[in-house]
């Protein structure tokens, strides 16, 4: 890990209330791995508010150019900064941080399932699986078609995928786990990736709980040090036949055995 400085390149309007910036790093792009995520500072040269910074998945990297993307929601007084931002500016941030994803470890089929933002992580294991593995597929569920622009990004990938709007709006209607309920047979063989809302995730904890399938999810807790040394991103995942440990979602994350995870 190290702390950074890379050059805006374009900090886009993606979709209602949702932002792409690509930044110039080839620190970045030579060391960061799939799952991995940045700890970007969202304020100005001198000002410390808000104080602390704020953890992103690396949604894409286009190793050529030495750029990397993040594919960022607005929520409150850090995503607000970031969308202020302009090609040209320069962006502050750490990493490459967390534990990276051995996808050569997988099977050869990988299903990856993403609610909303959760796609974001998502994006750069199926640009790596689909060069290594024989068959992948992108499962994912939105509320609307705020995120619609993402199947360009999805098409040129080349890989399958299925659409799921709450409101019917693009793809089908419905919810993602329920496809994904539908359609459990296909996937009997598929190992899975998996990001999205703590309902999404306990849904699919239950739906694999007693299938073979190997299931990895990406968890997200708000983080202060995003290095393993505050202790503010723990979580409980299951040890043993009644116990549990605490772990760190920055240091020991952020993706763990969706199996072992204890939700609140
Ligand atoms: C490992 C990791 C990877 C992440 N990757 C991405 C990503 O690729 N794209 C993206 O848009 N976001 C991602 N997030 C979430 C992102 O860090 C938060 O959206 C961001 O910190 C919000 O900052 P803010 O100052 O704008 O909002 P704040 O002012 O801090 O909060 C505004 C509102 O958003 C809620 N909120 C804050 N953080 C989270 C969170 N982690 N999950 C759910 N609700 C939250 C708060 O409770 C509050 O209601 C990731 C989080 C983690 C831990
Ligand atoms: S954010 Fe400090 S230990 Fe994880």
């Amino acid at each position: 890990m190290k702390l950074l400085s890379g050059e805006i390149l374009s900090n886009e309007r993606y979709g209602d209330n949702l932002y792409r910036i690509e930044v110039f790093s080839p620190y970045i792009c030579n060391n960061a791995q799939a799952g991995q995520f940045v700890n970007v500072k969202c304020s100005y040269d001198g000002s410390l508010d808000p104080f602390l910074r704020r953890p992103f998945a690396i949604f894409d990297i286009e190793k050529k150019f030495n750029v990397f993307s993040i594919l960022y929601l607005l929520r409150g007084r850090g995503t607000r900064f970031l969308s202020l931002l302009e090609q040209g500016d320069m962006l502050d941030f750490a990493g490459p941080l967390g534990k990276p994803v051995d996808l050569t470890g997988a099977g050869a089929n990988v299903l990856l399932i993403g609610g909303g933002i959760g796609i974001a992580p998502l994006h750069l294991i199926a640009r790596i699986a689909v060069r290594i593995k024989n068959n992948v597929f992108f499962a994912a569920g939105f509320k609307d078609n705020a995120f619609l622009r993402w199947e360009k990004d999805l098409i040129r990938l080349k890989i399958n995928y299925a659409v799921m709007t709450e409101d019917g709006s693009w793809g089908e209607k419905g919810l993602v786990s329920d496809y994904i309920w539908e359609n459990l047979k296909t996937f009997e063989n598929y190992d899975i990736y998996c990001c999205g809302p703590c309902d999404m995730l306990k849904t699919l904890q239950n739906i694999y709980k007693n299938k073979k399938n190997k299931v990895t999810a990406f968890l997200e807790e708000k983080m202060a040090c995003g290095v393993g040394v505050c202790g503010g991103c723990v979580v409980r995942i299951k040890k043993g036949g009644k116990g549990f440990s605490y772990q760190k979602v920055c240091e020991d994350g952020p993706a763990f055995n969706l199996g072992e995870v204890l939700f609140d």
